[in-house]
């Protein structure tokens, strides 16, 4: 038999948005119980971006971060591949700016994939195949980065599940954080009109209760398959990892999961096999195509050394819809990621928003990102130290962005537009 390439995650690094709004706060505005959204849903608070923050500027403190914290040599990337719902242009992709202002080789092929909250599972496998044939040559590193806004209409159901965030990952073949099982996987595809967003809209759409019965029936096809052909089965997994558009879906899941397998402790289950990957989502809301990563992320930023070596069932869906069912085991030795996800930092900088200020920012960003209008004066100028890139919105028909002045060189080689910030505000 054919040996499998070692591939998988060898690094992983979140951007947490500066702002926030407690879903309390919400709750009281929408005149709902907030027992409703804390418990109902099981979120506690959304992350909201300035608007001077869009998926391109996150995707690049992300990745940015990643580089820094892991000192990795970007000159070994040769594929950049940002899984977004959060498209920005109808033709160039978001990676296309993040590769300018990361200031990656020439020589690395860069592209967006889409498949709703499946895109970043899309990006991830897709860079991991790419991995397994590059492995023996210099340039054989993956960056896939999941970044997206997840945006409802104002008082909808879906508003309390919003949030924002990016999830960036260097694939390749030393998986330090997570190695990758690519010969076994179960996907499954069917058109269904649950969620979308109009090309003439900056919030989605959604049919939340086909959206649910979607998601449901596309784990149980997967899950299925994947026991029938990988011979991995629920005794294996010490942790279940899902799609978590709200925690509450994640329970959800893993009941289903429970009754396949004629388990019936579903609810201490949960505690000790999914509940520890949640509280992260708990404090971003949606963050659409890294939401799974975002668990992936929160298990391995608390858990440490406990999670070290672990088997994971990790569970993918995206709305429209596409969904697989994968598997991979955790790395043996946690101080390669402890410090180096910073989850738990982001929060701790975070700022709370008034109900009327997260409105003036939904306002402002929705500008920004539709009328072609442009501001040289961001709004996260205070956040000068904190924050690499600023996005201020657009001039001659170009989105323009504010970079900080250590990476505005690499910007300006690259030929994207962009200001020093230095050049109009003291840092
Ligand atoms: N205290 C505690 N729980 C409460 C409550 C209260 N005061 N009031 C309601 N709840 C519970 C409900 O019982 C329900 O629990 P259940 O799902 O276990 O039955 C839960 O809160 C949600 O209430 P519901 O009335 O179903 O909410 P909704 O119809 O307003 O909207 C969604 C829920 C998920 C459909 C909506 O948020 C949405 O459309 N989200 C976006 C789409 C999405 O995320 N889809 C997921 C698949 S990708």
């Amino acid at each position: 038999m054919q040996m499998q390439p070692k591939v998988g995650i060898e690094s992983i690094s979140v951007h947490v948005p500066r702002y926030f709004v407690d879903l309390k706060t919400l709750a009281a505005a929408n005149d709902v119980d907030p027992g409703k959204y804390y418990h109902g849903l099981g979120v506690r608070r959304m992350a909201v971006v300035a608007p001077d923050e869009d998926p391109v500027t996150m995707a690049v403190e992300a990745a940015r971060a990643l580089i820094e914290r892991n000192k990795l040599d970007g000159g070994r990337i040769g594929l950049l591949v940002v899984g977004t719902e959060s498209g920005v242009d109808g033709a160039k992709p978001i990676a296309a700016y993040v590769h300018g202002l990361v200031g990656l080789s020439g020589e690395c092929r860069t592209f967006d994939a889409k498949h709703a909250c499946y895109s970043g599972t899309a990006a991830l496998r897709m860079a991991a195949d790419w991995c397994a044939v590059h492995g023996t040559q210099h340039r054989n590193k993956a960056l896939v980065i999941a970044t997206d806004i997840a945006r409802y209409d104002e008082g909808s159901a879906g508003e309390p599940t919003q949030g924002a965030g990016a999830v960036a990952m260097l694939v390749g073949d030393e998986p330090h954080v997570l190695d990758l099982d690519l010969r076994n996987e179960a996907v499954f595809s069917r058109e269904v009109m649950d969620f979308w967003r109009p090309n003439y809209r900056s919030s989605a759409m959604v049919d939340g209760k086909t959206s649910i019965s979607s998601y449901l029936s596309a784990l149980k096809n997967t899950y299925l398959t994947h026991r029938a052909a990988s011979g991995f089965g629920w005794d294996d997994y010490e942790y279940l990892l899902f799609h978590v558009p709200f925690p509450k879906m994640a329970y959800k899941a893993f009941r289903v999961l429970c009754g396949l397998e004629r388990n019936d402790n579903a609810d201490d289950q949960f505690d000790l096999r999914s509940g520890p990957a949640l509280w992260a989502n708990r404090e971003l809301g949606n963050i659409y195509s890294g939401s799974l990563y975002l668990s992936l992320a929160g298990l391995l930023e608390k858990g440490g050394r406990k999670v070290e070596g672990a088997r994971i069932g990790l569970f993918s869906y995206g709305s429209g819809c596409c969904a697989e069912f994968f598997t991979g085991r955790l790395g043996t030795d946690s101080k390669n990621w402890a410090d180096k996800i910073g989850i738990g930092a982001g929060l701790d900088r975070r700022t709370e928003l008034t109900y009327e200020q997260y409105l003036a920012f939904r306002k402002n960003g929705n500008a920004l990102a539709c009328d072609g209008s442009y501001t040289g004066d961001p709004q996260g100028a205070a956040f000068g130290r904190l924050r690499k890139v600023f996005y201020c919105g657009i001039r001659d028909h170009r989105r323009m962005y504010f970079v900080n002045d250590n990476v505005a060189q690499v910007a300006r080689n690259s030929g994207i537009e962009t200001r020093s910030r230095r050049s109009s505000v003291a840092v």
